[in-house]
């Protein structure tokens, strides 16, 4: 019988997060495809004498789909098209990732390119150039970021103290959503009362239904909206009951009321509603934001989004998320550029997609860091969430990337999480909704999930919300009830908030406030990137607070747990000279017992000593001890010892704990044991060292010592290394010879 055999390794692999995913072959046909559907039309566009597109992208003016139309008609810059359409698209291509091409001048050409252009300039660029690319076209200065908060509970406090921590994080817009979207009102509420209890100037929405998003918004409970979706086939629109001019008459409805909008799209959405038309995703998100572009949005949620599973399962999926970005970029488009849906069981995988927009920057790094656990996320789950933000916050201060985000302490997310619970509190008090109990306000307080909250009665709750909807009561009556409450300066923020939408100014292009409700937007704070020495660079005090991790220690701190009253037992009684035949030298590094009293590991050095001491004496044979003061080396330390030892065998000991066994007609940096995972090694390691050095010394077959391998041992340790050997070389006195010593209870 011949049996298949399985291959151990491969068998591991398949286990690994990775290989959870679905993978899948293109399939053009079914839209299954993320650039380059060999039926994605070559960039064309005519222009009538009269000045009108008679054709676009292959398709006559008589053939145009809804999207063509609303394209020529609102989206194009007829001025430039015919200079813009003639470039040739390696151009643009060469002038995306050129730092000396302005981007005024591609902004400029852009604005005239089809489609199908579009997506043929990204044909000609690789991730770096379109990284590039980004870093340049990105419209607003400074990188920010978005957050989810959600929970699956919908309980208020928990809703208000998670928003409150996310903006002391330094989110600048944080949205949240409805598992049962009655509670719409209760959770925008929450959350807007969390974040400006945070930090003032935090946008805010709730993600429901348009119609409720909309009175949302009108009640003032909400900034921003980011949910206008379109699409890149008419079908797709078709089956949503919209057309790209619903979608702009509703963009305008938000705007007039002074809410910031932000339209979604993203690959592979029409792919998934069975409408791609045999068109490569990119190409249809080309169609998209030149949708977006024209119904007047500032910008875009776009880099596939709730469909990133969809690209990401095909080749090439991630390089097409970030061109999409790029496109909205390049088109002058605010972009919130997703990394916010979960994309990979992967950590790999992840945080690689992520570095796509997180080194050239984006307006949104995310379109919603989850700053609440995965199963907490109504959004279906976060790329990135809460159990990530120290590693985000690493990545930032590796890379010195303003990532939009800073860590903060443990008091202070325990201090404003329990202000703002308090503060939610106060409101349902004042407006006598269902009561929010001071066990609650606790248990926001210390909480990562729901799991931590009580539970409340949802039927009280949902009746206040329908009321709240069903009346007249808005935002000035929430900051009435704070103001009464005992958070008036929650109440500030809030009527701040209000006056903002009047002054309308937050409307602009990327805009966001900063500390001070200081609107920063492409418009007074613009993309000046133009190569090395330019825009962007987190500096001065913002690159401190993003250095600022609560984990990072001072240095001096790590030495002083090792030092300690020195081994006033151990007498030195003049330079040392070769003893008898009977002894192993064990040879000291110039700071042992001194200036550093215990290895890296934390063992005494007089715990240390009588291991060996004890392993030496073991075999039969005396220890003499001697100190190195010329060198700190280990190598050099026992060749020492070996050298002035009688029997021709030493053992040298730094301070940190590293050892070695070395044989005198041995050269300096061979030796006959080496030790160097110090972390590792135990008194009875140390007693094994001496046992194994005096039977070297006696001439019998040893084994050597074994020693536990620690693979994280170097990179846990390797700061207190380092200065523990700068403290041991500090004792360094060049001139001195070894010098013999001996307990005080030996006879001199
Ligand atoms: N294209 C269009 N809209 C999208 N959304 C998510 N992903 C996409 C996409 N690829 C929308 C959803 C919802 C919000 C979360 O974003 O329809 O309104
Ligand atoms: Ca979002």
């Amino acid at each position: 019988m011949n049996q298949k055999q399985r291959s151990k390794r491969f068998d591991l692999l398949s286990k690994r997060d990775i290989n959870r995913e679905t993978y899948v072959e293109p399939w053009p046909e079914a839209g299954l495809i993320v650039a380059d559907s060999p039926y994605d039309p070559q960039p064309s566009l005519t222009l009538s004498a009269a000045g009108e597109v008679v054709e676009m992208d292959g398709v006559a003016r008589a053939d145009f789909d809804a999207l063509d139309r609303f394209i020529v008609s609102r989206a194009l810059d007829l001025a430039v098209v015919e200079e813009a359409m003639a470039l040739p698209s390696e151009n643009y291509a060469r002038m995306l990732a050129d730092i000396n091409a302005p981007r005024a001048e591609i902004a400029r050409l852009v604005a005239g390119c089809s489609p199908a252009k579009l997506t043929d300039i990204i044909r000609h660029l690789n991730v770096l150039e379109m990284m590039m690319g980004l870093s340049k076209m990105r419209i607003r200065r400074q990188p920010a970021n978005q957050a989810h908060v959600t929970n699956w509970r919908e309980h208020p406090a928990l809703l208000a103290a998670d928003a409150a921590e996310a903006a002391l994080r330094g989110f600048a817009e944080v949205e949240t959503t409805v598992r049962v979207a009655r509670f719409a009102p209760f959770n925008a509420l929450a959350i807007l009362v969390g974040t400006q209890t945070g930090r003032g100037g935090v946008l805010t929405q709730c993600s429901v239904e348009e119609a409720l998003g909309l009175r949302l918004a009108m009640k003032g409970l909400t900034s921003y909206a980011e949910t206008l979706s379109v699409y890149g086939t008419e079908m797709t629109f078709a089956d949503g009951d919209d057309t790209p001019w619903s979608k702009a008459f509703l963009a305008s409805a938000y705007a007039s009321r002074g809410v910031k909008i932000r339209f979604t799209s993203g690959t592979g959405s029409e792919a998934l509603m069975g409408r791609a038309e045999q068109k490569s995703m990119l190409y249809l998100e080309a169609r998209c934001l030149l949708v977006v572009k024209g119904a007047g949005s500032q910008g875009v949620q776009n880099g596939s989004i709730s469909c990133i599973a969809l690209p990401e399962a095909l080749p090439g999926g991630v390089r097409a998320v970030l061109a999409e970005n790029l496109l909205a970029a390049m088109l002058g488009l605010e972009v919130a550029a997703g990394n916010d849906a979960l994309a990979s069981h992967s950590d790999i995988r992840k945080t690689a997609k992520l570095m796509l927009q997180f080194i050239p920057g984006a307006d949104f790094i995310f379109s919603g860091y989850s700053a609440i656990p995965k199963r907490d996320n109504l959004f279906g789950g976060g790329n990135f969430d809460a159990e990530d933000f120290d590693d985000y916050n690493v990545l930032q201060r590796d890379m010195q990337i303003d990532g939009g985000v800073q860590p903060i302490s443990e008091d202070e997310a325990l201090n404003i999480r329990r202000k703002a619970a308090r503060a939610i509190q106060a409101v349902y008090r004042q407006l006598d909704l269902p009561a929010i109990t001071d066990e609650e306000v606790d248990a926001a307080t210390v909480a990562h999930s729901s799991d931590d909250m009580p539970a409340r009665d949802i039927v009280p709750d949902l009746e206040a919300a329908d009321a709240f909807m069903a009346g007249e009561r808005d935002f000035v009556a929430v900051i009435r009830a704070l103001q009464e409450g005992g958070f008036g300066d929650v109440a500030d923020n809030i009527l701040e908030m209000g006056r903002q939408r009047i002054a309308a100014d937050y409307l602009q292009p990327a805009a966001i406030f900063d500390a001070d409700f200081k609107v920063r937007s492409a418009i007074n704070d613009p993309n000046d990137y133009a190569g090395p020495g330019s825009g962007y660079r987190p500096a001065g005090p913002r690159w401190a607070a993003m250095q600022n991790i609560p984990q990072a220690k001072s240095p001096e701190g790590f030495i002083e747990r090792h030092t300690g009253p020195p081994l006033s037992r151990l007498v030195e009684i003049g330079p040392a000279s070769k003893g008898g035949r009977n002894e192993v030298a064990l040879a000291l590094g110039p700071a042992f017992g001194k200036a550093l009293t215990s290895t890296i590991g934390g063992l005494s050095h007089e715990d240390v000593l009588e291991a060996i001491l004890t392993g030496i004496a073991g075999e039969g044979m005396i220890a003499r001890i001697l100190r190195v003061y010329h060198s700190s080396d280990c190598a050099a330390i026992g060749y020492v010892g070996a050298r002035l030892s009688g029997s021709g065998i030493g053992i040298g000991l730094q301070s940190r704990g590293t050892a070695v066994i070395h044989q005198k007609d041995l050269a300096p940096l061979n030796n006959l044991e080496l030790f160097p995972q110090s972390p590792s090694l135990t008194l009875s390691t140390y007693e094994a060292i001496g046992r194994n050095a005096a039977r070297y010394a006696l001439g019998l077959a040893t084994v050597p010592v074994a020693v536990k391998i620690d693979n994280g041992a170097r990179l846990r340790l390797i700061v207190q290394t380092a200065l523990l050997h700068r403290r041991e070389t500090d004792e360094v006195d060049p001139d001195k010879p070894p010098q013999e010593l001996r307990f005080d209870w030996e006879p001199a």
